[in-house]
Order: structure tokens, then sequence, then C-alpha cells
């Protein structure tokens, strides 16, 4: 549609919201499909009244809501459309600085966006970009941080699917939504984020499992080779061991992400108590928490700095850190119990 009609329908829906959202998605699509991605952002993130809130606090840990403490992904809005029942638009808290990667996985994230700023040039030469990544990995090692921390890089939409929602779907209808929410990502540049990917993928050949999800593995398999996403389908999984043998070839990229080794421990406490002034050193404690995944450390870090605040100090002293340590150690032992 010529720029000056959008604007009239824009102007004239003034009053239905209803009308006045999917014209200015229209205009929003229209730039992102000219690549003016940070244009486009920022006018969904208009659109979407300001829900995101401020992204890169200095003190990010004193201004983060619980919520986005706990996922560290935000909801800005449902999908527009059919899929809007499946699709949840979410943003992160966390920027770049905040991810500790491996060197190996550092290396794969920055060719992938210098691969996705180059996407027309490879494109016109009929070369495919890499479109499908899976995470793998244990838990609270950084999956669904990356997912969101590479949209904010690259300027793409992030979709999330709400796996809980399509499983439960009538019987028969999941593969059906499957197919929408995929027809949906082919329409617009974005990244559709299958988490918990092992739900829908799990091994046909699995005894307990009944005929209707071999039926949906066989469409997803399906779906996941036919599909020309405008920017990538993420999967991932903590259960990698159960996916079925023919989810691997599918995918473009495979990415780890594994529990943090002590020179990642080290850089992780690091960053986050930058603006902390602790008085020790954070490295005489990172033998202590071998083993620990990143949501574990960050837990220790929060409550340390939680607990900072509580004694009106100006810094993390030892005994902060070590109190939440303590609390940390007796909720993983608890665990370990069950
Ligand atoms: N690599 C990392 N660098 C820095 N912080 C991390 C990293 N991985 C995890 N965290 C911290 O742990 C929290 C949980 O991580 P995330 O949600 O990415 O885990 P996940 O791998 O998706 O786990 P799950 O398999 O349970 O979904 C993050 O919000 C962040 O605070
Ligand atoms: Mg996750």
């Amino acid at each position: 549609m010529a720029r000056g009609e959008l604007i009239k329908k824009l102007l004239e829906s003034y009053g239905d919201e209803n009308a006045f959202r999917a014209a200015a998605e229209v205009i929003i699509s229209e730039e992102e499909s000219k690549r003016n991605q940070l244009l486009a952002k920022a006018l969904r993130r208009t659109l979407n009244n300001g829900m995101s809130g401020s992204k890169s606090s200095p003190n990010r840990h004193q201004t983060v809501s619980r919520k986005q403490e706990a996922k560290g992904l935000m909801p800005l809005a449902s999908a527009p459309g059919i899929a809007n029942e499946f699709l949840e638009e979410v943003d992160t808290a966390y920027s770049h600085k905040e991810v500790v990667l491996s060197a190996e996985n550092k290396k794969i994230f920055s060719d992938l966006i210098v691969e996705f700023r180059a996407s027309d040039k490879i494109e016109k030469t009929g070369l495919p970009l890499r479109s499908k990544l899976l995470f793998c990995g244990p838990p609270g090692c950084g999956k669904t941080m990356s997912a969101g921390v590479f949209a904010r890089e690259i300027g793409l939409p992030l979709y999330v699917v709400k796996i809980d929602r399509l499983m439960s779907s009538f019987l028969g209808e999941t593969a059906t939504n499957i197919r929408k929410i995929f027809e949906f990502a082919t329409k617009q540049p974005c990244i559709l984020f299958l988490d918990e990917f092992d739900a829908l993928a799990r091994a046909r050949d699995d005894a307990s499992e009944h005929s209707e999800l071999r039926r949906v593995v066989n469409s997803l398999l399906l779906f996941i080779d036919r599909l020309k996403i405008r920017g990538y389908l993420i999967a991932a999984t903590n259960y990698e061991k159960s996916l079925d043998q023919a989810i691997w070839r599918r995918f473009d990229e495979i990415i780890w992400f594994e529990k943090p080794n002590f020179q990642m421990i080290d850089r992780f406490l690091k960053t986050r108590f930058k603006n902390a002034r602790p008085d020790f050193s954070v490295h005489d404690y990172v033998h202590e928490l071998d083993g620990y995944s990143y949501a574990e450390l960050e837990r220790v870090c929060i409550g340390a700095l939680r607990n900072s605040v509580i004694q009106s100090r100006d810094h993390v002293s030892k005994f902060d850190f070590e109190k939440a340590w303590q609390n940390e150690e007796r909720r993983r032992k608890n665990i370990a119990k069950r």
C-alpha cells in the first residue's frame, strides 16, 4: 500500500483500537520488509504503549521486576492475526554485555549476526541463509536469555510460542495450529521461539507416546523442512536426549549451552558485581561454586546485593555474599534430596 494511503488509514481509524493497530502493524511490517529494523522496533514499542520499559539500566538489579528477574523475557503484546492465541511477543531485560558465553558460542553468534547483516548480498547469489537454530543444554544456562539478546541485537521481534496452550489444543488440532504459527512467521521478519521444544519433538518410537503425538512430530518435521522464515526459528530444549533422531538435521546450527567453568564463573561474578564494589575477591569463591548453573549464580548475586541493601551498605560485603551463597547451598541440597 502507498505510504499516503497508509497514513490516511491510520488517521481514519482514530478511536477504533483494532483498526488503528491493524494500520500501524502494516506500517511496521513495511519498515521491517525494508529492513529498517531499528525504526520498526521503535514503532512497535510505541504502539505497545511503552510497555517494554527501560531495558538497560546501569543498576538493573534494583529496577528489574520480579517477573523480569524470573524469566528474563517480558511480554509486549500478542501476535496479530490468527496466531495470537499461541504467540506472545516478548522483549528481553538483558543486554549482550550481561550474557556470559563460551568463546565458541560467542563466535557462532557473532558470525550469525554478520551473516544476518549481509543477508541481502547472500540472498542475491541464491545461497541459503542459516535460519533454523537449536539451543541445547541444562536449565539456567542461557538458552532463553540468548534468544532474547540475539533478537535484540539483530532488531527482529521475538515471538514465543505458548507451547502449553498449543499442546492442550483439541485432539488433532495441534499440527494445524503449528502450521498457522509457521505461516505467521513466513509473513513478517521475526524470530519464532519454540521453548521446551522436546514437548513437541519427542521421539516417535517412545512407547509411552500415543499416536496423536506421533502425528504431531511427523507434521513438525515436514513444517520445519518447508519453513522459509524471514528471520529465525529458534528451538530450545534441556532434554535433547528425548528429541526424535530426525530433528537434528533439520537445524542449520546447534548451539550447546553448558554450565560455567571456573573462568566463566569468575567472569559472571565480576560482571554482576561491576557496580557493587565488593570488599572481597570474588575469585576466591570460584571453586566453591563449581557445578552451579548461571541461574543459580544469578540468585546468589541478587541475594548478596539484596543483603547489602538491607544493611544499608554502599557495597557488597563478604558477609552479604556468604549469606546468599549459604542460602543457595541449602536450596540445592533440598532439591537434590527429592
Ligand atoms: N550464559 C549466561 N550468562 C549470564 N547469565 C545467565 C546465563 N545463563 C543464564 N543466566 C541467568 O539465568 C537466568 C535463567 O537463564 P535462561 O532462562 O536463559 O535459562 P535456560 O537455559 O533457558 O533454562 P531452561 O532450560 O530452564 O529454560 C537468566 O535470566 C540469567 O539471569
Ligand atoms: Mg529457557
